[in-house]
């Protein structure tokens, strides 16, 4: 028989143990809430017969559809949503290899980890991009989201992305395919261009410089020739041998330079792209880049599909679907990202 003494002894010390267990798991509870958030594991998705086995190259392989994107925590949700709607309207999703490029100060281990725990058989590798250097030149724009380094990363991808890598496609966070991304890949590229992207010829392209730029006679040269249209730098198919042949990362390095010395345009990192490939691009079809879902600086602007078929949703502008959806004021078409959104929600019930 204990003595009633052990007793209250073992009372506090189960006391104590409860305590301490209550402790720890608000603890790891308000660190998972507070820093990152958690996703869901997706769906597996499988070759189908008729796609050709790859070669043993895993990450370079030339018959793999690559695509490229940044990563960073405050679009980590919009980047899971796109890499499962890739996956998901693939009919090769075993051969597709994704190039993230987080900046050089993010948690790495944390983005490899997430990342593998909601897709567990993804080829993917991760590239640092050290954003010190560009910081030097980035001038303010009108909108501070577009002065984030990660945004400038895509001029540097022929540096960043291993040698033996040709195409490319570049994709941004906030969007979804809902279509192949290998006939995207095989957008055609003539003899000559180094990417396609959509272009848009009745966007005013003046705008996009300012009167400085137009009344220098030099620099109004600079598109005399070229039939100079606006076009979208957040869909892209890029060849990178022929971008690093025409060292094209220090064409674009020397626009930004000249900006910093004369402000020649106002948006961040898109004029530079436009001054060295507006015109000289192959086109991508309207219907990989269904853009401006973001709606624009109005609030509560919802925007509307564009006439024609549908590839990609693009929620470029300001207001983001998973913004919108948390805020439960969502857009109506923000109803078609919310199914490729992974992130787990503390109280969902999971079947
Ligand atoms: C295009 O924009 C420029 C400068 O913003 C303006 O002066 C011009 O009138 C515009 N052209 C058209 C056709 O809207």
């Amino acid at each position: 028989m204990p003595k009633p003494h052990d007793h209250l002894h073992r009372h506090h010390l189960l006391l104590l143990l409860f305590l301490l267990i209550i402790a720890t798991n608000s603890a790891s509870a308000s660190a998972t809430t507070t820093n990152y958030q958690r996703f869901k594991e997706a769906p597996q998705f499988y070759n189908s017969p008729a796609c050709s086995s790859l070669d043993t190259n895993e990450m370079c392989s030339h018959q793999a559809v690559h695509v490229a994107m940044t990563l960073d925590a405050a679009y980590l949700r919009g980047s899971m949503a796109a890499i499962l709607s890739v996956l998901q309207h693939s009919s090769c999703p075993q051969n597709i290899r994704f190039h993230f490029i987080p900046s050089a100060t993010a948690n790495h281990h944390h983005l490899r980890l997430t990342i593998s725990r909601s897709f567990p058989s993804l080829k993917f590798q991760i590239y640092p991009y050290d954003s010190s250097k560009v910081s030097g030149l980035i001038s303010t724009s009108i909108r501070s989201a577009l002065d984030c380094p990660l945004n400038y990363a895509r001029n540097y991808l022929a540096n960043l992305l291993p040698p033996c890598l040709s195409r490319v496609v570049y994709l941004d966070s906030d969007l979804v395919l809902v279509d192949d991304i290998a006939k995207l890949a095989a957008t055609p590229l003539g003899d000559r261009s180094v990417l396609a992207a959509p272009e848009y010829c009745n966007a005013n392209f003046t705008s996009y410089f300012t009167p400085t730029f137009w009344s220098n006679p030099t620099l109004s040269l600079t598109f005399a020739g070229r039939k100079a249209c606006y076009f979208n730098t957040g869909v892209m198919v890029i060849d990178l041998q022929r971008w690093r042949q025409g060292d094209y990362t220090t064409k674009i390095i020397e626009w930004m330079e000249l900006q910093k010395r004369m402000r020649i345009y106002e948006l961040g990192s898109l004029p530079p792209f436009l001054l060295v490939f507006a015109g000289n691009i192959a086109p991508v079809d309207h219907r990989w880049n269904q853009h401006g879902l973001g709606g624009d600086n109005y609030r509560g602007l919802c925007r509307n599909l564009h006439p024609g078929p549908v590839s990609l949703l693009h929620w470029s502008g300001k207001g983001k679907p998973w913004v919108r959806l948390d805020a439960n004021r969502p857009c109506p078409l923000d109803a078609l990202w919310a199914p490729y959104d992974l992130l787990q929600t503390p109280f969902a019930l999971e079947s």
